[in-house]
């Protein structure tokens, strides 16, 4: 028995075997879907995708697999939605907004929306490869960026640190706090003698405790600038460690300083990206789709029909009729909340209720790669608790002449203030605050280009941020067809904010409108 025929033989669908873990996810191109014992029996059967972003482009492609007819309306001139990469020439005017037209050299670019790839993305992994996407390291997670505390009153506050610093500090003083307590027997009651012996043993590695069990600094801090090991007598300066005192008093147990690589589940090494920039996926999935997409395309109404759906555009100022037998709308719900439709209520209210992040980049171009010569910061993340919140350090081009990083990448508040300024402001608000960790910032600067995903046209937000009481409320509606119109996207998901999630999505609304063609087929 072939996997396809137990697939189609017992009731769980390839998707739910997957997420339960009975299976192994294959790669891409074994992501076909059950044939209903026919292939290609979705043929001539006509689609219309409202949205050209990652899920609108999947499910035209695995439709388009099936025998469907397909066509994709996007409103914008480009594919991707918020897999978007900036570079030389890219043009952008926000709601509300001055145009901008980014003015980066040759080869330099950020990616303005998603821009890494968790190693356990399965999913996305398998596409790049089907698609022969190339991808390379993304650096998400380096010990030599920089933490810096604005604003606080200790002794380590209004300077930067190395995350390394305040790392092996904090495991060091911990490890020797809790070595302390079990030399004393605190712990007796829960633990043999040799457990005790094994875990005071765990502690010197983690803190790299001396043999009292004392923390007085440690080799994995690296040496003094100037004073690294070398030839001759130069054996190199190890730096000191800081006071516990003062580090528990430097501000670094804010929550902004704790999402640390290697913390979060999503940013776990390793990390990947593609070579190139991330707008490599929807081109290498937009090239499998030639004459399917219809750019300069938004949609004004969406309608159900006896026989389906009708829905109507603007194509060069004109409104015009396209009629399908379903619709995949994969658009993110704040556009859908001012869409003419006659969609049910449920879906309209989670259309109007679902909240979604306020966010912001900016990529700055500067004329030398100060933070790979002067500080040997080679990608990975610094973190403030200014607005600028974040400094991404580029994995690419590594060692070039020019460079981009993000000079901020913000959330919440902090991105709608920041959202709220005019281009300039932004500019001069993430120069000023960077160059407190980068002073290197004024004579180094070139050029910026600043995106605010909750103001750009199209798109409206980041990302669907779901709490339990609006994924419990307003999510199942989105999970069914309303009539003949299916959603896709990472709205539509547990794995929002996530390319994986647009992916997913479209799989699962595949795979839903090819069962119920299944069924007709049957009849
Ligand atoms: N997935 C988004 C990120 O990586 C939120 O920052």
């Amino acid at each position: 028995m072939t996997r396809r025929d137990f697939i189609n033989a017992t009731s769980a669908s390839y998707a739910s075997m997957l997420a339960w873990g009975m299976i192994q996810p294959a790669p891409a191109s074994a992501l076909n879907l059950p044939a209903n014992g026919q292939t290609r029996d979705g043929k001539g059967r006509k689609v219309i995708i409202l949205g050209a972003g990652l899920a609108g482009l999947t499910t035209a492609y695995e439709l388009g697999k099936l025998g469907y007819d397909c066509t994709i309306l996007e409103a914008r001139s480009r594919s991707g939605g918020r897999v978007w990469t900036v570079r030389g020439g890219t043009k952008e005017t926000e709601l509300t907004g001055t145009d901008q037209t980014c003015q980066f050299g040759n080869g330099l670019y950020f990616n303005g929306g998603a821009a890494r790839i968790p190693h356990h993305h399965q999913i996305t992994l398998q596409y790049c490869r089907e698609l022969g996407v190339p991808l390379e390291l993304f650096n998400g997670s380096n010990e030599s960026a920089y933490l810096y505390n604005e604003g606080g009153a200790g002794e380590l506050a209004n300077r930067r640190m190395r995350i390394s610093d305040y790392h092996m500090d904090m495991r060091g003083y911990t490890s020797e706090l809790l070595a302390k307590a079990l030399d004393q027997s605190t712990l007796d009651q829960q633990l043999t003698k040799e457990d005790v012996e094994k875990l005071v043993d765990f502690l010197k590695n983690e803190g790299d405790l001396n043999t009292g069990h004392l923390y007085k600094g440690t080799n994995r801090r690296g040496y003094k600038t100037k004073r690294d090991p070398g030839a001759g007598n130069t054996p190199g300066n190890l730096t000191d460690p800081y006071g516990l005192t003062d580090l528990l008093r430097s501000g670094f147990m804010q929550p902004v300083f704790y999402n640390n690589g290697d913390y979060a589940y999503e940013q776990q090494s390793t990390l990947l990206q593609p070579v190139g920039g991330m707008d490599a996926i929807p081109r290498a999935l937009e090239s499998k789709l030639p004459g399917k997409i219809i750019f300069n395309a938004p949609v004004t109404e969406l309608r159900k029909t006896e026989t389906g759906v009708r829905v109507v555009y603007t194509k060069d100022g004109k409104p015009v009729e396209i009629k399908g037998e379903f619709c995949v709308c994969t658009l993110p719900l704040p556009m859908l909340k001012n869409l003419e439709s006659d969609l049910s209520g449920t879906v309209k209210r989670a259309a109007d209720f679902v909240p979604y992040m306020k966010t912001g980049k900016i990529g700055l171009q500067f004329k030398r790669r100060f933070w790979e010569e002067d500080d040997s910061i080679y990608g990975g993340i610094s973190r403030t608790n200014m607005d600028i919140n974040q400094i991404w350090y580029p994995s690419f081009g590594l060692q070039g002449k020019k460079g981009v990083l993000i000079g901020y990448y913000n959330f919440y508040s902090r991105a709608e203030a920041v959202g709220n300024m005019p281009i300039a402001e932004r500019e001069k608000m993430a120069l000023t605050q960077g160059a407190k960790i980068h002073p290197q910032y004024p004579a180094e600067f070139e050029n910026s280009f600043s995106l605010a995903w909750h103001r750009i046209p199209y798109s409206g937000g980041g990302w669907a941020n779901y709490d339990d009481a609006t994924r419990k409320k307003y999510y199942p509606s989105l999970l069914e067809p309303d009539g003949n119109i299916y959603f896709a996207g990472e709205h539509t998901t547990y794995l929002t904010a996530w390319m994986a999630g647009a992916f997913t999505s479209a799989l699962r609304t595949v795979e839903s409108i090819h069962a119920r063609v299944g069924e007709y087929t049957k009849k």
